[in-house]
């Protein structure tokens, strides 16, 4: 499919048919995710596949009341791992190698005190690390628009209850439910601001 298409014909799903996605299909959506742009290459996507019909309704039973998830024949569990922040200077030595900054003025920058020169605070590397893995988790989206099937991102969920059921490690902040599955239903376009709203304009 055309990406123009699939951006245009992507909507959130939260109607599913009730059959099973092909291990084949889970790949290609985990492909679609690894292969996601991070800052310093960082990575820090982590995603465990709910499928099992025992835990999707407790799954479902953490979120706020979104029974979609129960009903969706995979939830991907899309987490930032805090501890990928200590493997930022081999992401970067591995980075620097593959020729990234070749050519360019970055190439004599010192990525050795990287870590200082950008320090954050706890907030701002959960920020940070968020933003890479909502990238990955919008081009899994996307690549299932493309294999046909619908999602819908949800962050109404209690992140202690998700932690504890699915018995994930402390280093693992989980920044969103994404249930996948063939669609039920066909949604019109949702509304959207007009151009003039968003676009500063060109300087
Ligand atoms: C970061 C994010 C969080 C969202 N959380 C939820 C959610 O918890 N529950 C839900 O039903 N939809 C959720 N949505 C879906 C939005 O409601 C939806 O994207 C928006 O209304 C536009 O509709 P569309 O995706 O069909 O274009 C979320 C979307 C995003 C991008």
């Amino acid at each position: 499919m055309e990406l123009k298409t699939v951006l245009a014909e992507r909507r959130s799903i939260r109607i599913f048919r009730p059959e099973a996605l092909k291990a084949e299909t889970i790949q290609e959506l985990l492909e679609a995710a690894r292969l996601a742009p991070s800052g310093t290459n960082l990575q820090p996507w982590r995603f465990l596949a709910v499928t099992s019909e025992e835990k999707r309704k407790k799954l479902a039973e953490c979120t706020f009341g979104v029974n979609f998830i129960a009903q969706a024949p995979l939830t991907m569990v899309c987490c930032a791992d805090r501890s990928s922040l200590a493997t930022r200077p081999e992401r970067l030595r591995e980075l620097a190698l593959s020729g990234a900054f070749a050519g360019t003025s970055l190439e004599n920058f010192s990525f050795s005190d990287y870590q200082e020169k950008v320090s954050r605070d706890e907030a701002a590397n959960l920020a940070y690390l968020n933003i890479n893995v909502a990238i990955a988790v919008e081009q899994m989206i996307l690549r299932a628009v493309d294999l046909g099937l619908g999602s819908c991102w949800v962050m109404l969920f209690s992140q202690k209850k998700v932690r504890e059921l699915l018995a994930l490690p402390e280093n693992l902040f989980i920044l969103a439910l994404v249930p996948f599955g063939y669609p039920d239903q066909q949604p019109l376009a949702r509304p959207r601001m007009a151009l003039e709203e968003i676009y500063l304009g060109e300087v």
